[in-house]
């Protein structure tokens, strides 16, 4: 038998997911068909059920519905519940839909086995304050990093999203008058903004980085973003959010699948079939 999944978002047709998913099935060796599922915010829930019905076992959930999601699922495991956000859904044989979170495990994936950037005891700048940035912010900070600085152009937003989770760690926001220069050098600076998507970097030039800092864009593209060039403009590594991009989606197969895909493996064959694709 084949199990089914597909991904539903808007606008969906540029998604990666597929060709991704097709990958782990063959490494996997699991006989398993993904499609890409178009969506409307207000066609979202009839999408999911009718997926469902056409006997789907799972699906991803991306922009613009991730926090709807939230409320068409009959229960959350902690990960979507401390995200505030869905991205993966698991369509039980009982008929329950079980909604995860796997973007914020995928991006430490990426940081800590893809990059082998340790993240305990390190130093974070999170740009953004909205969506992206709440879905991973739990995952980080169980791996105990010393602070996680959030710095966002509405003070307010990130406030609130600091209050949100200072339970699982120190996080703190920063006022936006804030003097850069003036912070201990950073390790990790995350762009969990919006910005790159209309080629914008925000301006941090007076940022001091440490020497063997990692600059870090959410976003996935087939360039370097801005926002990397940036990074690479300071002589740090940098890099975008292809390794994340990966790595959420192998916890994704896990939820459904039970199995872990070879990430590495799937990498290097995922970034060739990419580049062929140009
Ligand atoms: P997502 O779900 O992708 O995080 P979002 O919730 O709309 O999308 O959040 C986008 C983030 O990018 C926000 O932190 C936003 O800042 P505001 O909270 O002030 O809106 C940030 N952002 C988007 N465009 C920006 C810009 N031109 N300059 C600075 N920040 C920007």
């Amino acid at each position: 038998m084949i199990n089914r999944y597909t991904v539903i978002g808007q606008p969906i047709a540029h998604s990666l997911s597929p060709e991704i998913h097709a990958l782990f099935g063959e490494l996997t060796q699991r006989r398993i068909s993904y499609t890409r599922t178009e969506a409307s915010p207000e066609g979202f829930e009839e999408a999911v059920r009718a997926f469902q019905q056409a006997g789907g076992k799972g699906c991803n959930v991306t922009l613009p519905h991730k926090e709807r999601a939230l409320t068409v699922c009959d229960c959350l495991h902690a990960s979507a519940e401390i995200a505030g956000a869905v991205n993966t859904i698991h369509m039980q044989r009982d008929g329950r839909l079980v909604g995860y979170n796997t973007d914020g495990k995928g991006l430490v994936a990426d940081l800590s086995a893809g990059l082998q950037v340790p993240i305990e005891g390190r130093r974070i700048l999170m740009l953004g304050a909205g969506g992206a940035a709440r879905g991973v912010l739990g995952p980080l900070l169980e791996r105990a990093p010393a602070e996680i600085m959030l710095l966002n152009r509405t003070e307010e937003k990130a406030r609130a999203l600091a209050d949100r989770f200072t339970e699982f760690g120190s996080i703190h926001a920063l006022p936006c008058t804030a003097d850069l220069a003036d912070l201990t050098p950073v390790d990790i600076v995350i762009n969990a903004t919006s910005m790159s998507l209309q080629g914008e970097v925000p301006s941090l030039d007076e940022l001091t980085l440490d020497d063997d800092a990692l600059v870090y864009d959410m976003m996935y593209a087939r360039e370097d973003t801005p926002f990397v060039n940036w990074g690479k403009s300071r002589g740090v590594r940098a890099v975008h959010g292809y390794g994340m991009l990966v790595q959420q989606a192998a916890e994704s197969f896990f939820v459904w699948e039970g199995v872990r895909p070879k990430v590495r493996m799937a990498r290097k064959r995922f970034a060739a079939i990419l580049a062929n694709s140009h």
